[in-house]
């Protein structure tokens, strides 16, 4: 299957994109991901990122679209993929239903995780990442049981440096104002699904993969 998840800052996308992905035994691709990894090994790529996300705003189109091309076009992402974070504006979704005409596919459905302004600004406050395996924890919500160590793997968690307060705010803004968008591009098409993303999160993710059912 051919999956892309939308929602704002915080919906879930990260947490619930591991398990959906595991479910449908494609690989998880995530924007964010990348960019994070390419900061904290100090490539060109990390540099020029890090000043955009720091300030909340997108890493410009053209760069990220040549990445994500450059991350389709691997072997294991030919039999399906879920993407997390891409597109994030029109001209980026414009960009993907290329790159997918060239390599003779296309999307199977766009899954949108619907959740309200005062819960995500909760959750990205509260979260935790790992150092180790880059699990997603929530000091409230989701706490792990030794404050401020990964239970899977036992290293330390961080907060994301784009978790302050302004920053999350100004993330809200772009998400209205570029990202939004694209449910409406994704609903004309007919590829669009949208579930309630609130609540535990093991009932989000039984919620989506019900709803994947009827696609791909
Ligand atoms: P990115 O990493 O994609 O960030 P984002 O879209 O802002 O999404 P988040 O990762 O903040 O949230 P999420 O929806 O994954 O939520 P999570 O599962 O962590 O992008 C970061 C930056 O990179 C961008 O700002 C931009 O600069 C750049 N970038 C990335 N892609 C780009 C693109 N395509 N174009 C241009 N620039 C791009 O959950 C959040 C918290 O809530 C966690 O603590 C979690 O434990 C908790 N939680 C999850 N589910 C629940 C639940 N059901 N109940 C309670 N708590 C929950
Ligand atoms: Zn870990």
């Amino acid at each position: 299957m051919r999956l892309v998840l939308v929602g704002p800052p915080g919906a879930g996308k990260g947490t619930q994109a591991e398990f959906i992905a595991a479910h449908l035994a494609v690989p998880k691709i995530s924007t964010g991901d990348i960019f994070r990894a390419n900061v904290a090994q100090g490539t060109p790529l990390g540099v020029e990122a890090k000043r955009y996300m720091d300030a909340g705003q997108l890493v410009p189109d053209e760069v990220t679209i040549n990445m994500v091309a450059d991350r389709l076009a691997e072997p294991d992402a030919t039999d399906g993929f879920l993407l997390d974070g891409f597109p994030r504006t029109v001209p980026q979704a414009i960009a993907l239903d290329k790159m997918l005409i060239e390599l003779s596919s296309g999307l199977d459905v766009v899954l949108e995780l619907v959740v309200e302004n005062e819960e995500v600004v909760r959750r990205l406050s509260g979260r935790r990442t790992c150092r180790g395996c880059g699990k997603i924890w929530h000091v409230e919500f989701d706490a792990p049981q030794r404050e401020g160590f990964c239970d899977r793997c036992g290293s330390e968690l961080f907060q994301r440096d784009d978790d302050k307060p302004e920053t999350i705010a100004a993330r809200l803004e772009v998400y209205a104002r570029d990202t939004a968008p694209l449910v409406d591009y994704y609903g004309a098409r007919g590829v669009l699904v949208g579930i309630d993303a609130t609540g535990p999160v093991e009932d989000i993710t039984v919620r989506a993969i019900d709803a994947l059912q009827s696609y791909g």
